[in-house]
C-alpha cells in the first residue's frame, strides 16, 4: 500500500503527539515531534546561558547551531522515539515549565527554524511518516497528503498539561501552567517566520469535548480517505 504524509498542527497542549503516536503506530510509520527538536534547541540555550529570565543572547545561539546535532532513538518500551541532543537523552528534561517558558522565543528565530525544518523533511522524504508541530503541513510539508490542525480551550488544554506535570512530580501552580499556554499561542501565532496558521487544505478537530478513542477514529477515517484517493 502506498505511503503517506500526514502533518498534525495545532496549539500547544491540543493533544497532538498522543494522537500522532496513536496513528503512527496503527499504520508502522515513524512518528517524529517537531516540538521535541525546538525543545532541544532551548534546552541547549539554557544550559549554556544563552537564555534566561531576563535576557536572550541569540547571536550566540546562531553562532552555536553547527554544534547542536539533534537526533531521535527509538525506545521500544516506551514505543516512541526519544529526543537525543549531543548524544544525550533529554526526553524528560525537555518537558519541563521552564524549556516551555522559554522554547517559543527560541523557535522564533528565524536560522533556528531552518536548521530544523531542513532535518525535518529530510526525515520524511521516504514518506510513511506522521509529524506533529506548528508549521508541518504550510511550511515543512506543504504538499502532505493529510493535514490535521487541531485545537481546544485554553483553558481545557490547560488543565491537561497541569495534570501532566502533576503527574511527574513537577509542582507547578494551574495558573502558571495556563499563563504559560496563553503566551505560548500569542509567540507561536504572532512571530514572523512560518507564525502558527491553519493550511487551507487542513481539517480542523476541536478536540474540547472529544475522548481519545473518538478523536483516533475520526482521524482514521481521513487516513483511510487520504491512502485510497492515491
Ligand atoms: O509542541 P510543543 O509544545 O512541544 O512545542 C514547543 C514549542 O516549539 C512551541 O511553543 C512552538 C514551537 N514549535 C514550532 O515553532 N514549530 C514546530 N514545528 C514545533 C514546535
Amino acid at each position: 500500500m502506498g505511503k503517506i504524509i500526514i502533518a498534525i498542527d495545532g496549539f500547544s497542549s491540543t493533544g497532538k503527539s498522543t494522537l500522532a503516536k496513536q496513528i503512527a503506530k496503527h499504520l508502522g510509520y515513524v512518528y517524529v515531534d517537531t516540538g521535541a527538536m525546538y525543545r532541544a534547541v532551548a534546552l541547549y540555550a539554557m544550559q549554556n546561558n544563552y537564555i534566561g529570565t531576563d535576557f536572550f543572547d541569540k547571536e550566540k545561539l546562531i553562532n552555536s547551531l553547527p554544534s547542536i546535532r539533534l537526533h531521535f532513538v527509538f525506545n521500544s518500551e516506551l514505543g516512541f522515539a526519544e529526543m537525543y541532543l549531543n548524544d544525550v537523552n533529554v526526553e524528560t528534561k525537555i518537558r519541563t515549565l521552564e524549556v516551555s517558558s522559554f522554547v517559543s522565543a527560541v523557535a522564533a528565530i528565524s536560522e533556528v527554524r531552518s536548521k530544523l525544518v531542513e532535518q525535518q523533511q529530510e526525515m520524511g522524504a521516504a514518506k510513511g511518516i506522521v509529524m506533529d508541530g506548528r508549521d508541518i503541513g504550510t511550511v515543512v510539508f506543504p504538499k502532505a497528503e493529510l493535514k490535521i490542525f487541531m485545537t481546544a480551550g485554553a483553558d481545557t488544554r490547560a488543565q491537561r498539561r497541569f495534570d501532566e506535570l502533576q503527574a511527574k512530580g513537577d509542582l507547578v501552580s494551574y495558573e502558571e501552567v495556563l499563563k504559560n499556554v496563553v503566551e505560548r499561542d500569542y509567540i507561536d501565532t504572532h512571530r514572523d517566520d512560518s507564525p502558527l496558521v491553519i493550511a487551507d487544505d487542513a481539517v480542523e478537530i476541536d478536540n474540547s469535548y472529544l475522548d481519545r478513542k473518538e478523536q483516533f477514529d475520526v482521524v482514521l477515517e481521513l487516513v483511510n480517505e487520504a491512502i485510497n484517493t492515491l
